[in-house]
């Protein structure tokens, strides 16, 4: 009587214990995003800004849906599909919401604010007035200019199809056009 009862309350001990998460679940997690400082930089500036982008202070659901993207195919980087598979769903959300609340990487203003380019009204209502984007569309100021270009040809392309949008805004802008735009949001 006594053993049995005992074994209840320490089995109910033991079901505690497992459901008290561990005590370094916020270390496993900077552990992690330790593999991602490799290319997207330890402080937010990633190394090589031309191909990579800042991933410190992006929109959070954005970066949640890319990671899951890159997992599925939906989005195609022979870079990024093998990382993204290698973490589990909990990850990823844990993952994008660590590098949501960093500061996207500041950079100097250019002394000049740019004139903006032909047909960057349409974008803002969607990546907002100042580009600092907004759920669910990312923030497009401050990535690079070749970043920001080859994204937007890949849509214009359907070679990145993740978005049922994008691929036909970019298809009514001419290659030049999108430069343009390109340029401007690199400098802002
Ligand atoms: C070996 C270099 C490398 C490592 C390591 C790496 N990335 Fe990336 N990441 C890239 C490249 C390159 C791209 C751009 C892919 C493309 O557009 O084709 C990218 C794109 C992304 C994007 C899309 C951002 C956007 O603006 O669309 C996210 C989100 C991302 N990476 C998250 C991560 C996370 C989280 C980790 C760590 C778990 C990580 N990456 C590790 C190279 C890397
Ligand atoms: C109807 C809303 C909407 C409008 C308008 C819009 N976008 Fe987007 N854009 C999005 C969303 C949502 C995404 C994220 C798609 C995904 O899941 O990959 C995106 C993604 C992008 C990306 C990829 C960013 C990255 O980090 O890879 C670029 C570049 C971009 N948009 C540029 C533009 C430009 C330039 C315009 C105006 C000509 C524009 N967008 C208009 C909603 C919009």
């Amino acid at each position: 009587m006594h053993t049995r009862f005992f074994s209840a309350i320490f089995g109910m001990g033991i079901g505690l214990a497992l459901a008290v998460p561990p005590a370094h679940a916020a270390d496993e997690i900077e552990a992690k995003a330790q593999l991602c400082a490799a290319c997207h930089g330890d402080k937010g500036v990633p190394a090589d800004p031309k191909t990579v982008p800042p991933i410190w202070g992006q929109e959070q659901g954005y970066l949640m849906k890319q990671l899951r993207d890159f997992r599925n195919g939906e989005r195609a980087s022979a870079i990024m599909a093998p990382i993204a598979k290698g973490l589990d769903e909990g990850d990823l959300r844990k993952i994008a919401a660590y590098f949501a609340a960093k500061t996207w990487p500041a950079r100097r203003a250019s002394a000049k604010p740019p004139s903006p380019p032909k047909g960057i009204a349409q974008c803002q209502a969607c990546h907002q007035p100042n580009f600092q984007g907004g759920m669910p569309a990312p923030r497009l100021a401050g990535l690079s200019q070749e970043y920001l270009a080859a994204a937007m040809r890949a849509f214009a392309t359907e070679q990145r199809t993740n978005n049922l949008d994008m691929p036909r805004f970019m298809q009514m802008l001419s290659e030049g056009e999108r430069n343009a735009i390109a340029r401007y949001l690199s400098a802002l």
